[in-house]
């Protein structure tokens, strides 16, 4: 008899993507650690988090840390801030170097140093201007072009429709759409009406994005938008279970603890012993945080100095609980 081979759940151009969950891109969450543990749980590909183009033609060692990927990652996308298609075209050319599977091009960033100087959201205000940007890009480079929309920059301009199909027209090859518009930040609620009718108008696929926290949001943002794939971001942290579609209160203390030892233990081999555990301690507290108890150790768990104490901590704190008065 035959081995069954599963085929991919859809292709971004010539990429196939073997799952429907992906990691969305997070600066500051999402770096070289912690995606690699979301692909070993189940997301289906990799983003870099947004680089600004003239960082990478100015190349400086920051960026070079950025942009740092490992093999089990792929595909791997590499996500560029721009205004201009010159050094939009002449960034996508250096990140070839570093033979990324996907570029894709930020049109959601709501950060004021970011969409005030007329990037990331900001683009949504000038569409025929991401036409060119992304035409070029997609010229410009031998991989598939992606985008990551927002549906616009307020309530009274959504042009979600307008900006897709520019998009698809430019010959990007997925389009992934954030529910909301740049004046809600991420307040509100993510508009999943809106990323249907994205769906249907196009032909590439689309990746659906905004509030999911739970297997059941898995499988009603699938439902609403008809998407091809969910992008799960904040509700990742601390909780990579998702993209295994299991809900984090199921998971028993001593897996958490497992994980928690890994995601540490690879911290500080990337960044080296002190900033891996400071950069590793926001994410302890989400790990931690729907648990009992978890707010009262919350101050010593973003204060503890080095990774054995934390350890010992995480290790003890169970049975701490259980005892009165020792508690957090
Ligand atoms: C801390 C943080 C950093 C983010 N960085 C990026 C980024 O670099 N590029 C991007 O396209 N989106 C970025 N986003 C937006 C997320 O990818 C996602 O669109 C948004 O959080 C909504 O999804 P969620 O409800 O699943 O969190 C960021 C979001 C957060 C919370």
């Amino acid at each position: 008899m035959r081995d069954h081979i599963p085929a991919p759940a859809f292709h971004i151009g010539t990429v196939p993507i073997w799952g429907d969950l992906i990691l969305a891109p997070m600066t500051g969450y999402g770096d070289l650690p912690f995606r690699v543990i979301c692909r070993e749980m189940g997301s289906a590909m990799s983003y870099v988090p947004c680089i600004l183009d003239e960082a990478v033609i100015y190349g400086s060692k920051l960026t070079a840390g950025l942009t740092a990927f490992s093999p089990l990652e792929r595909p791997i996308a590499m996500q560029l801030l721009s205004k201009e298609e010159n050094t939009l075209v002449e960034a996508s050319r250096r990140i070839m170097a570093l033979e990324p599977d996907l570029i894709d091009l930020n049109l959601g960033c709501p950060a004021r140093h970011v969409s005030w100087r007329g990037r990331g959201a900001a683009l949504l205000r000038e569409p025929a201007r991401i036409g060119t940007l992304a035409s070029q890009l997609v010229r410009a480079v031998p991989v598939p072009v992606t985008a990551k929309m927002r549906l616009g920059w307020d309530d009274e301009t959504r042009n979600y429709r307008e900006v897709a199909h520019i998009l698809e027209d430019s010959g990007v090859a997925a389009i992934a759409v954030h529910g909301r518009t740049k004046a809600q930040g991420f307040g509100g609620q993510a508009d999943w009406r809106a990323i249907a009718e994205v769906k249907r108008k196009v032909r590439v696929p689309v990746l659906a994005n905004g509030d999911v926290r739970t297997v059941e949001d898995i499988a009603a943002i699938r439902e609403a938008t008809g998407c091809d794939g969910v992008l799960i971001g904040r509700a990742a942290i601390g909780n990579p279970w998702n993209f295994q579609r299991r809900d984090v209160g199921s998971v028993p203390y001593l897996e958490r603890l497992d994980l928690m030892r890994r995601h540490l233990a690879a911290m500080t081999a990337h960044y080296g012993e002190h900033i891996g555990l400071v950069l590793f301690r926001k994410h302890a507290v989400r790990y931690l945080h729907e648990l009992e108890g978890a707010k009262a150790l919350r101050h010593r768990l973003v204060t503890i100095e080095t990774p054995a104490e934390l350890l010992r901590l995480l290790e003890s704190w169970p049975l701490s609980r259980r005892l009165p008065g020792t508690a957090g």
